[in-house]
């Protein structure tokens, strides 16, 4: 397949980025996209240039690392399924892909694809935790849980932090990040004793870090690889109005 790119080129964070298309020759449909363009920046290097810059981990859609938009959509295409996660089998030859980073004035760019998500942290920070003792992994076992519980637990604490949801949404919103992290702890026993605390701090990091309000246009859900519900908003509001009463 031939494969025609856009993409967003910026040396750094403080330098105007534009559009520089390469055309992508020989791809297999095999190929996932990130190798795609690690054939392309071969090339690049090669010829004396400037690979494309592109964040990645375990290119398998666990660590939430990858990430942009392909054609304006956060992840490219497919429904729950991330940037490392997508084959090049999902597009057509001489198909023009235009490829772009995260826009948010919360996630700066660093460069080309790659943006700083370090808010996230920030949030995660103020109260993504436990600190009471919850003992080894066989103290585990001492608390039960109950299977709703537990799932609903899950379901939560399946977001990997890809911003995703920020970059889909007009008001740059991290609202179903953080109240995916929220809806977690609030659920289990061990997160109980620092639950009112936890969603204030949490709120009030999100605010500060500059990211928009939730308008529930549902866009977050849309894109959302690991298929957080937007319930969890929901919850994040209830529990924010509870721990301010
Ligand atoms: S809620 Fe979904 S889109 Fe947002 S950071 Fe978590 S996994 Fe990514
Ligand atoms: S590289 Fe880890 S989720 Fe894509």
């Amino acid at each position: 397949m031939k494969i025609q790119l856009r993409v967003w080129r910026q040396p750094a964070p403080s330098s105007p980025g534009r559009f520089v298309e390469y055309a992508a020759d020989h791809v297999s449909p095999d190929m996932s996209f990130l190798e795609m363009l690690d054939v392309v920046n071969e090339r690049l290097i090669a010829k004396g240039e400037v690979p494309i810059a592109f964040d990645s981990d375990c290119r398998e859609g666990i660590c939430g690392a990858c990430g942009f938009l392909i054609n304006g959509r956060a992840h490219g295409p497919d429904a729950l399924t991330t940037v490392c996660q997508l084959h090049m089998r999902r597009f057509k030859d001489g198909d023009v892909l235009t490829l772009e980073p995260w826009r948010a004035k919360a996630f700066p760019v660093l460069k080309d694809l790659v943006v700083d998500r370090s808010a996230f942290d920030r949030i995660i920070q103020t109260g993504g935790y436990t600190s009471v003792n919850v003992g080894g992994a066989p103290d585990a076992n001492a608390i039960l849980i109950g299977k709703p519980t537990a799932e609903s637990a899950f379901d939560s604490a399946q977001c990997i932090g890809c911003g995703a949801c920020v970059a889909a949404c007009k008001n740059a919103s991290a609202a179903l990040f953080t109240s995916a992290k929220i809806s977690h702890l609030a659920v289990l026993p061990q997160g109980e004793i620092e639950r009112k605390d936890r969603v204030v701090r949490m709120v009030e990091a999100m605010d500060r870090a500059g990211f928009g309000g939730c308008s529930n246009e549902g866009e977050c859900e849309a894109v959302c690889p690991k298929g957080i519900s937007l319930t969890n908003i929901a919850t994040m509001n209830l529990e924010y109005w509870r721990a301010l009463k």
